[in-house]
């Protein structure tokens, strides 16, 4: 019988989106995205499959192996999961997406100066993890992740965990983002909640989350029923 892995095909998003408030102008994060960065190096010196759907940054990594494609908004990321996500094992959505953008109306032109205020009209993207998560294929992992204000993170990740009907939430304080370390919890849909011992880099953690997955992953396996 030949050996087949589980983890063969992951999908990694990374880093903040752009929304086009007009012609010269966007909404942005702060995401650098370094953690997804990190994670896809982590699952390439794994030998897994990966691809990188990379938002608008100014970090260009050097893999061999990791295929890489770009996107600027919500709606071009959107469309990158339709394509490239379908048939992975696993999905690591580590993108800040943007939770609001401006109509793609007032896209055209360039907002002039005038006196006074002016008023930002935003309408809401689609929940990207959401609407995956919801055309999921029998097996496919998910794991989103959540950036709270310390006194809410375990309780804002646990009702996110539901809301989106993903597998798994990374939970990890505001500060956070942009930072050089990074100090999460792992909140399983169905298992007990895992945490990172204090503050570790990127790269740690890209190892601890990893591990994490790839232990869940094989557990899952030895549940099966055998087909050899
Ligand atoms: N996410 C997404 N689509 C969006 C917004 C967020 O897929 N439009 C994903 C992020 O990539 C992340 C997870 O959802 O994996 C949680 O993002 P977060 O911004 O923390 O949560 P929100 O759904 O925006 O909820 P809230 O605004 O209440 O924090």
């Amino acid at each position: 019988m030949t050996e087949h892995h589980p983890l063969r095909r992951v999908v990694i998003t990374a880093g903040p989106t752009h929304e086009p408030i007009d012609a010269v102008r966007y909404l942005a994060n702060r995401s650098s995205g370094r953690l997804g960065i990190a994670l896809a190096a982590e699952a390439e010196r794994r030998a897994w499959d990966v691809t990188l759907l990379l938002g608008p940054v100014e970090l260009s990594p050097n893999y061999t192996q990791v295929r890489i494609k770009r996107f600027t908004t919500a709606a071009d990321l959107q469309a990158l999961l339709m394509t490239e996500a379908k048939t992975c094992d696993v999905l690591i959505m580590a993108a800040a997406v943007a939770d609001f953008r401006p109509p793609s109306t007032s896209q055209g032109t360039k907002i002039r100066r005038s006196d006074g205020t002016i008023n930002l009209v935003l309408e809401s993207t689609p929940d990207l993890l959401a609407e995956f998560a919801a055309s999921r294929r029998p097996g496919q992992l998910i794991i989103g992740f959540a950036l709270e204000s310390r006194d809410l993170l375990e309780v804002s990740a646990r009702e996110k965990l539901a809301r989106k009907g993903v597998d798994g939430i990374v939970a990890n304080p505001l500060e956070t983002m942009g930072a050089d370390t990074i100090e999460a919890s792992l909140i399983w849909r169905d298992a007990p909640a895992e945490q990172t011992p204090g503050p570790i880099s990127k790269d740690a953690f890209a190892s601890w989350l990893l591990d994490l997955v790839e232990k869940r992953q094989d557990s899952k396996e030895a549940h099966l029923p055998s087909t050899g």
